[in-house]
């Protein structure tokens, strides 16, 4: 230890934990540490730049509430969610993509044809579509739980100050023998995630905007099969091709056209809807 110098420092250090070897923290651990000296020893990191970073990743802490993980926006805007999505999408599965901060995981079950709009302002889109497994066989009884912005861009659990309840514009709906979830709702607008924070001085000092493209979230969960989280955009809609959080995939845009031919596909909705967007969930198996 008394000669490390900077290349043999590296070893010095992954030897000085004693994991278990072989194991899986073991891989990553030494990876981490693998991939962190050899980027400082190719940059030739200073000790300012080693204490800005330092200094950047206390502030995202000092940011962070439960409402607000500044460390997630991160791993957001530098893609690493959405790596993290990618590798791990099952083969023939619907692509996975962000989760986002405004999951609720006790949201109520509603009844297939139910408005999540509830009358508010926007057009009232009936959102349609399967849910199968990666042999269009349909999935009876699976669960789509959705979440989703307003008109103006903003989730109902971020106005709770201004008298709006957490559990609007969100809810579980079954699938029926057929595997079909349909309900309707107005269509969601883009918003800007939180830029307030370091991650915001993040974007600045990259020239990058904090846009995303409008999206519906969804988890969907059938037993036997691995469920999948993932988000709906529109076609010809802003900033698909510039999220701020890469979340956009071509496979997850779909389209949004008149409300015809509704009265074929035997729906019986709560609300007349003015528009319809269809998509199909395509689930792998467990395991
Ligand atoms: C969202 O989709 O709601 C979201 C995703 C990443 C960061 C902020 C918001
Ligand atoms: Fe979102």
């Amino acid at each position: 230890m008394r000669d490390i110098n900077q290349f043999t420092v590296t070893k010095a250090v992954k030897e000085s934990f004693k994991t278990e070897p072989g194991s899986r923290f073991e891989q990553l651990l030494h990876g981490l540490i693998d991939h962190l000296h050899d980027f400082t020893r190719e940059n030739n990191v200073t000790h300012e730049e080693c204490m800005a970073t330092l200094q950047f990743l206390y502030d995202c802490g000092q940011i962070s509430t439960p409402e607000r993980h500044e460390f997630i926006l991160l791993s957001d805007v530098l893609g690493w969610s959405a790596l993290v999505d990618m590798i791990n999408t099952r083969g023939g599965a619907t692509e996975g993509s962000n989760l986002g901060p405004f999951y609720l995981d006790d949201a109520p079950e509603k009844p297939l044809g139910a408005d999540l709009g509830d009358g508010r302002e926007g057009a009232v889109v009936l959102v349609h579509g399967k849910v199968t497994d990666s042999l269009h066989n349909p999935l009876p009884g699976a669960i789509v739980d959705t979440w989703q912005a307003d008109s103006s861009g903003t989730y109902p659990i971020q106005e709770q100050q201004q008298g709006q309840d957490k559990y609007d514009l969100r809810g579980k709906f079954r699938t029926d023998e057929q595997g079909r979830y349909y309900y309707t709702t107005v269509l969601p607008k883009p918003y800007t995630v939180p830029y307030d924070g370091p991650v915001g001085q993040l974007l600045r000092a990259g020239n990058r905007h904090a846009w995303r493209a409008a999206h519906l979230h969804y988890i969907v969960r059938h037993p036997g099969m691995t469920s999948i989280t993932t988000e709906i955009f529109f076609e010809n809609t802003d900033y698909l091709d510039n999220d701020a959080v890469f979340g956009v995939r071509r496979s997850l845009i779909a389209k949004v056209g008149p409300a015809k031919g509704i009265d074929q596909l035997g729906f019986s909705l709560e609300t007349e809807p003015d528009a319809m967007c269809e998509f199909d969930f395509v689930l792998a198996p467990e395991g």
